[in-house]
């Protein structure tokens, strides 16, 4: 089953992805370190081999290689620009290819990786299948996913603007696996489930970084990027915002989590 073509078309640029982590990494109220905790999770060893599924900028296997991991390191997306981005990284190796046929042996991986991606595949339980089967006995495996009620300030604002414009709003990614239903999806294809819950909230002192993650969220509420739309909405979300640091005292304080959900084949 391929992803759907609004999958395929936001992450043809991986610059709306970009501006979404930098949102989070500079104005979360609490830190923020996303890869750090997965690390933690798993309790990595330099000499394990993992697979990050959805590896999207390349950073988290980018860093890793450049700490100087032994085992082998390797990515996988549905996006060539996520291929492209870790051309050329020593120790990495990327394959464009899909979490529900994953291109590799059973048991070939001892750390398997789902960083905010589930959100994106069709059938999130075959894709579970897929991480488990390439995982070694003794393997464990990480996913990361949003509460599905994150930035509901920000989400409504978004919503509203591109139902205003005539645009049949999709079923949003985080409402299909979020923090709350993600753990008992790993239950029917894993043992050993273990939740650790990030509770946070995006907050702004200034117009721009609203707008600029506003504008990066479009695709999920059906506004393809090549959309003629497109300039019509930015400037409505931009109208928007702005109003409201005019007129009010304060931050624009949106609440945000996740959790870092981690899983192995036996007990
Ligand atoms: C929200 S981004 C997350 C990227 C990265 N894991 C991170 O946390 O920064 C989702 C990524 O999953 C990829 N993706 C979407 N559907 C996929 C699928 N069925 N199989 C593999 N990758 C997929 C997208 O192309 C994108 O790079």
């Amino acid at each position: 089953m391929k992803p759907s073509i609004s999958d395929v078309q936001e992450y043809l640029s991986l610059e709306p992805l970009t501006t979404r982590i930098h949102t989070h990494q500079r104005y979360s109220e609490l830190p923020n370190d996303v890869d750090g905790t997965v690390l933690k999770a798993v309790s990595l060893s330099r000499d394990a081999d993992l697979l990050d599924v959805g590896c999207g900028t390349g950073a988290f296997l980018r860093d890793l290689a450049a700490q100087g991991h032994q085992g082998r390191l390797v990515g996988l997306d549905t996006s060539p620009a996520a291929v492209q981005a870790l051309g050329g990284v020593a120790g990495v190796s990327a394959h464009l290819g899909n979490a529900m046929d994953l291109p590799f042996d059973a048991a070939s991986f001892g750390v398997v990786t789902a960083r905010h991606m589930l959100y994106h595949v069709p059938d999130v339980q075959r894709a579970l299948a897929e991480c488990r089967r390439v995982l070694r006995p003794e393997g464990i495996f990480a996913a990361v996913v949003n509460h599905s009620d994150a930035t509901p300030r920000i989400s409504a604002l978004v919503a509203d603007l591109v139902s205003a414009a005539g645009v049949e709003l999709p079923v949003p990614p985080n409402s299909r696996v979020h923090s709350d239903n993600l753990p008992q999806m790993l239950e029917s294809t894993f043992t050993s489930v273990v939740v650790h819950r990030y509770d946070n909230a995006l907050v702004f002192d200034r117009p721009e970084p609203v707008i600029a993650f506003a504008v990066a969220q479009l695709s999920f509420y059906g506004v393809e990027p090549d959309s003629a739309l497109r300039p019509e909405l930015t400037r409505a979300i931009e109208t928007k915002v702005r109003a409201w640091f005019t007129s009010a005292e304060g931050a624009w304080r949106d609440p945000k989590g996740h959790v870092v959900c981690t899983a192995r084949l036996s007990k």
